[in-house]
């Protein structure tokens, strides 16, 4: 949510934004705006896109080597230029940007406006600049000013800031919302997150909560909101700079679709131990035997994440035997949840800064239960929070709609449950069977890929639609859940995933002539059931749309388009199915001209609750 940048150092800093905020406008684009410093502060800002803000700069007006700008998801006030960051205080000499809500702004708006202070937008954000203008001019010091007004805020914030007094410095500061610090040859960048950082540095700190940063040309500090000094570890940034480009592609969805065989090899890559029949998970290394005697899973997450965690429920429970629990994140932690000491709690998440499942693997660790991460971004907040965790090592992922993330989530969780089940109940021939299953997949997932075609062929059954059905069974329920949310998210075609046999208990009264339905039916051991489902729907004149395993030819008898996956062990046959589904789901956007990289209201990194 919001996507903030800001630059320090010998270079014009208007480009160096603007490149900044297209690497990070994934996080929202409701506004954008920017503020420089060059004797004078000056700010423009603009609903709509980093783009729609680009056609109103005159960058000859814009010069100065230090600068901030901003990429908004609207939480207060409407999407317009005036409530668009950069917001400043009311002589208009300290511009701030902000990603997070500050919870008790009414509060502190209220006592200024009592001390004579006008507010002129309905921002959140505002509130935060003026109080660091009350503070100013009562102590003289910008810095004490900034910490003075972070300290008397509640709620989240990455913020960063400037102002004419102090014109070669920015100050950024960090709790709850993810910062992290470039550190250049003479120069620094700050940034949401490293995409915006990775062309202009490798070595980069990330802030921790209630952590600030003072960025002079020349050097920088980091320390608390407290004013204690902290020596950050500069880390190294992991991925290339092709890996956050489109690379040819339309869009970004599309690409990290087409990227899955790579991602899940790379998931698994050095983590299968064949000589064994086991996996081998370094970074649960710690926390091995809590894991062998574990008597209960509780597995966290948000959207994808959470739909990737009801794969895992059944995965471990049927294989690894044990008993797993999957709860919303912001259901979790509001619930005063039952938790026991020998608990493993797994918080799954693409980008380690969602801000329910960070609070609610706060709340496990509060109740002393043992936390695991499946973490995609390196160095995010709930892979460092975590007591150990395995990576999902899926590149950075751009498009909203998460894809190839998702596919990297399952591929992590298989391997999980095979590394316990070893441990504690399957043999080693039974082991050594779903490695070699493990094994192939890459390229099953290839040759999936490779039949797009056939999926665009039959996207417009429902592009014209307003309804879709998606239904599936047993490790394939989760992903009808999933494929539902791909349409909903991307193409606004409202759509339910639903367990199959579940449909007969209310969703079956939607089904006429007008209703695709979409099945998920692999030639699993509950493939007769789900057919019974499928003519139940076809009885009622239901448009079938199956996917379906390959050399299964009774189904076509049944549904009016079969998509066909290779066959794979039962546990894996989601990783296969889903594909066809985030195909389906781009080309029905495609079809209606929707926004694929960058759907309506939403944001991909949802740090405010
Ligand atoms: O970064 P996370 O995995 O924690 O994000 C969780 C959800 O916000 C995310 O999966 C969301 O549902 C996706 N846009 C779905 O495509």
């Amino acid at each position: 949510m919001c996507g903030i940048v800001g630059y320090v150092g010998p270079k014009e800093a208007l480009p160096i934004l603007i490149n900044g905020l297209k690497r990070l406008e994934y996080r929202g684009y409701d506004s954008a705006g920017v503020a420089l410093l060059n004797g004078e502060l000056t700010i423009k800002k603009k609903a709509g896109k980093v783009s729609d803000l680009e056609s109103v700069l005159r960058p000859e007006t814009l010069q100065g080597t230090v600068g901030i700008g901003h990429t908004r998801w609207a939480t207060h006030g409407e999407p317009n230029d005036t409530n668009a960051h950069p917001h400043s205080d009311q002589r208009g000499e300290i511009a701030l940007i902000h990603n997070g809500v500050i919870e008790n702004y009414a509060a502190i708006k209220k006592t200024l406006e009592s001390e004579g202070y006008t507010f002129h937008t309905q921002t959140d954000t505002e509130v935060l600049v003026q109080l660091v203008r009350f503070f100013y001019d009562r102590v003289g010091s910008m810095e004490t000013a900034f910490r003075q007004a972070l300290k008397q805020v509640v709620g989240t914030y990455g913020v960063a800031m400037l102002s004419k007094m102090e014109p070669g410095r920015i100050y950024a500061a960090r709790n709850g919302s993810p910062l992290a610090l470039g550190i250049g040859d003479g120069e620094y960048v700050v940034a949401s997150d490293a995409s915006a950082i990775v062309q202009h540095t490798r070595q980069v700190i990330y802030l921790g909560d209630r952590e600030m940063a003072i960025l002079d040309r020349d050097r920088y500090v980091t320390k608390t909101i407290d004013d204690e000094v902290v020596n950050k570890q500069i880390e190294e940034i992991t991925f290339d700079i092709e890996q956050i480009e489109r690379g040819g592609y339309d869009h970004f969805m599309l690409k990290e679709i087409f990227e899955q065989p790579e991602t899940i090899r790379n998931a698994m890559r050095g983590r299968l131990n064949l000589e064994e029949s086991t996996v081998r998970l370094g970074g649960l290394r710690t926390v091995t035997n809590k894991l062998r005697d574990a008597r209960r899973i509780i597995i966290l997450g948000c959207g994808t994440s959470w739909h990737a965690g009801l794969v895992g429920e059944y995965m471990l429970e049927q294989i690894a035997g044990i008993p797993v629990e999957v709860e919303y994140a912001s259901e979790f932690r509001y619930r005063d949840p039952i938790l026991y000491k020998d608990d493993i709690v797994i918080a799954i998440s693409q980008s380690g800064e969602t801000a329910d499942t960070l609070a609610a693997l706060r709340e496990a660790k509060r109740h002393g239960a043992t936390t695991l991460g499946i973490v995609n971004v390196v160095g995010s907040s709930i892979a460092r929070e975590t007591d150990a965790g395995v990576y999902s090592h899926a590149g950075p992922e751009i498009g909203v709609a998460s894809t190839k993330a998702f596919t990297s989530q399952l591929t992590v969780l298989s391997l999980m449950t095979v590394m316990l089940a070893r441990m504690r109940r399957m043999g080693a021939a039974e082991g050594a069977h779903i490695l070699k299953a493990l094994t192939e997949l890459p390229e099953k997932v290839e040759y999936t890929l490779a039949r797009a075609e056939q999926v665009q062929k039959i996207a417009h059954e429902i592009a014209s639609t307003q309804n879709a059905l998606y239904l599936g069974r047993g490790y394939n329920f989760p992903v009808a859940l999933e494929g539902a949310l791909k349409l909903k998210e991307i193409s606004y075609i409202h759509a339910e995933g639903y367990p199959a046999a579940e449909m007969k208990h209310g969703p079956i009264a939607l089904i006429d002539a007008n209703m695709p339905v979409v099945f998920i039916a692999p030639k699993d051991d509950i493939y007769d059931k789900i057919v019974t489902n499928i003519q139940e729907v076809r009885a009622r004149s239901g448009r079938v749309i199956a996917i379906a395993t390959e050399g299964d030819t009774r189904i076509e008898s049944l549904a009016e388009h079969v998509i066909y996956v290779p066959e794979t062990h039962p546990f894996l046959s989601p990783i296969l199915n889903v594909l066809p589904l985030q195909l389906l789901s781009y080309y029905v956007a495609l079809q209606r001209g929707c926004n694929v990289d960058q759907p309506r209201n939403l944001a991909k990194s949802v740090t405010v609750e």
